[in-house]
């Protein structure tokens, strides 16, 4: 976790480095902090908190004359948040200065022997002794010392230096974690993610896994770990500076679940061609290898592992092919049995999520063909899978993901109708009658969206109790516990969220008198069974708050609240149940007057196990 940038360049950097850090908030808020070389020394400015805490601490204290430094905005892992523990951190002469995101797996032991050799260390950070190393390395090289401190340390990570004595110089290297550059003119800067330096240039150069780089305003060198220096080509980014921005909502998640029409749209164009069939250009597995898969199995973490979750009930419906299932932080300590015809399917909108990386790469190991679905293009789960399918959101800034998740689950649909084709488990109409329907959800989702009030009225009624249990079934289950995590991850309401017909072995128990009870009852074939928990939620006296199909007026007598979405098929309606699910978490999070944006103890990127 951790969002880091450093600039070196001929304009004053203090500004920039902030706003950058800014733009990287989503990755780590619990403390930020900036180093500049400014009268020739480095000035560090940390505080405690969001952005906000560094904003106060930099009123007056802008350091103007700075051309080199910085940044960082940290997501605890070693050390409590505290002033001492973030970052950057300094040698015990204050002359290197280090940000670094990931994690120094055998930093007790290097501490240790670094305090008995003399230095002193101001935190409880991993982090901290990478400042060191470089110290006791340097001998008037900073790349040289980067370099021997890289092979000092184990673990992930990515990390930018600087020295006094280089006033222009920035070295640094990254094995795992992302880091990127920004080439401007007579400028350079490198962040963990591009919107960081969005604003002020488009040229991006990606930093490769096991690389070291040094950045002056004449240029960047990027070099293997012997120092040999490697081509590396400038793409351009073509993002929308705004879509970083809320553009007129009050917060970015609300602003995200607006997008979704957009994001469906998006990931669907050209892969379902007028003329019939799927067309998936990345994906580069052929379709030899893929008709004679025997077994999918999905990984992934958190929201992605419920669009996964979906994509078992579509998957084995559409392709024929047996599907498993597992949370990446599970699978990776297991013994999966995996063979070279098991096609395993990694899915992160972050592409970085460190669990679902050490997954995809296990696989690759015990011979299996990798699928990534991500949001990220050249993420580091494009760099460990066989193939890639992107899905098209755009860039997701609310922790709680929204848009990019029903991207994950289109691409999974678009996963299924080309295994479909690629084995002939479909007739090329069956699969053209289905592309149809996926083409039409955007414009319901559009439509279900103008009805928001009614959620929001909903919300009103619920937010002030203590506890939401979610019931569903089929491709219900999934989007329940979806919603179940949106409502506790932003409104911090304990939920439980559970397969409909598991409730009479256990989870009944709770119920209570007004006790609130979501359930997915859209239309399907599953729908009475759905009726016959209903009824026994009611005859528990607990309120029922349904999610149906517009036109289902018989589900009002069942139900205390109805919030009614589009008619679509049964296997595609994930798209539109989960949306009204997200918006009741957000009213809810909303009233109760959370931060939506950066709930507590989160981060969006989880590039720690
Ligand atoms: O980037 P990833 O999709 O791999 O992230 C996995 C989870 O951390 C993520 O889906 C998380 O659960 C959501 N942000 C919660 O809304």
């Amino acid at each position: 976790m951790c969002g880091i940038i450093a600039y070196t360049g001929t304009r004053s950097c203090t500004d920039l480095l902030y706003q950058g850090l800014r733009k990287l908030e989503y990755r780590g808020y619990d403390s930020a902090g900036l180093s500049v070389l400014s009268g020739g020394r480095i000035e560090v400015i940390r505080a405690v908190g969001n952005m906000d805490s560094l904003e106060k601490e930099l009123e007056g204290n802008g350091h103007s004359d700075a051309r080199l430094g910085l940044g960082h905005t940290r997501w605890a892992t070693h050390g409590r948040p505290s002033t001492e523990n973030a970052h950057p951190h300094s040698d015990c002469t204050g002359n290197v200065s280090i940000v670094l995101n990931g994690i120094i797996e055998n930093y007790v032991n290097l501490r240790s022997e670094l305090a008995a050799n003399g230095h002193e260390f101001t935190s409880e950070t991993d982090a901290e002794v990478v400042a060191h190393l470089i110290e006791n390395h340097y001998n008037g090289d900073l790349l040289e010392a980067v370099r021997l401190t890289y092979a000092d340390i184990e673990g992930h990570f990515a990390f930018c230096a600087i020295h006094s004595g280089h006033p222009e110089l920035i070295a640094g290297a990254r094995k795992e974690c992302p880091l990127l550059i920004g080439v401007g003119k007579d400028e350079a800067f490198i962040a963990s993610a591009i919107p960081a330096f969005l604003s002020e240039t488009r040229d991006v150069i990606v930093i490769g896994d096991e690389e070291l780089f040094v950045a002056t305003p004449a240029g960047v060198t990027i070099m293997d770990l012997e120092k040999n220096e490697l081509e590396r080509e400038v793409t351009q980014v073509n993002w929308d500076v705004d879509a970083a921005e809320k553009a007129g909502f009050e917060t970015f998640m609300r602003k995200e679940i607006y997008e979704q029409p957009d994001s469906l749209t998006d990931t669907i164009a050209g892969r379902l061609p007028d003329g019939g069939g799927v067309v998936l250009d990345e994906m580069a597995i052929s379709d030899e290898v893929l008709a004679g898969i025997d077994k999918i199995y999905i990984v992934a973490c958190g929201t992605s592992y419920h669009a996964g979750m979906v994509g078992r009930y579509v998957l084995e419906n559409w392709s024929g092919v047996a599907v498993e299932l597992d949370v990446a932080s599970e699978f990776r300590y297991r013994d999966p049995v995996l063979s070279p015809s098991t096609l395993v399917v990694g899915i992160s909108q972050s592409g970085e999520t460190a669990d679902t990386l050490a997954a995809m790469r296990q696989a690759r190991k015990l011979g299996s063909k990798v699928l990534a679905i991500t949001n990220i293009m050249g993420s580091q789960a494009t760099r460990d899978a066989d193939g890639v399918i992107y899905t098209r959101a755009g860039l997701e800034i609310g922790v709680a993901a929204t848009k990019s998740h029903v991207a994950q689950i289109a691409a999974i649909h678009l996963l299924a109708l080309y295994l479909a084709q690629a084995r002939g488990a479909m007739s090329a109409g069956e699969i053209d009658g289905i592309a149809s329907e996926l083409k039409a959800v955007p414009e319901l989702l559009q439509t279900y969206l103008r009805h928001e009030a009614t959620t929001h009225e909903i919300a009103k009624r619920y937010y002030q109790q203590p506890f939401f249990l979610y019931l569903g079934r089929g491709v219900g289950l999934p989007v329940c516990l979806e919603g179940a995590l949106k409502l506790k991850e932003i409104s911090y309401i304990p939920t439980e969220a559970y397969a409909a017909g598991e409730m009479k072995h256990g989870p009944i128990a709770l119920l209570d008198e007004g006790s609130p009870v979501v359930v997915v009852a859209t239309d399907g074939h599953v729908y009475d069974k759905v009726i016959s928990n209903i009824e026994e939620v009611r005859a528990r006296s607990a309120a029922v708050i349904a999610v149906a199909t517009e036109g289902n007026e018989g589900i009002k007598a069942y139900s205390d609240d109805v919030m009614f979405v589009p008619a679509t098929s049964e296997l595609l309606s994930p798209l539109l149940s989960v949306v009204p699910l997200q918006l009741l978490a957000y009213h809810i999070a909303q009233l109760k007057g959370c931060n939506v944006d950066q709930p507590r103890n989160l981060a969006k990127t989880v590039t720690v196990e």
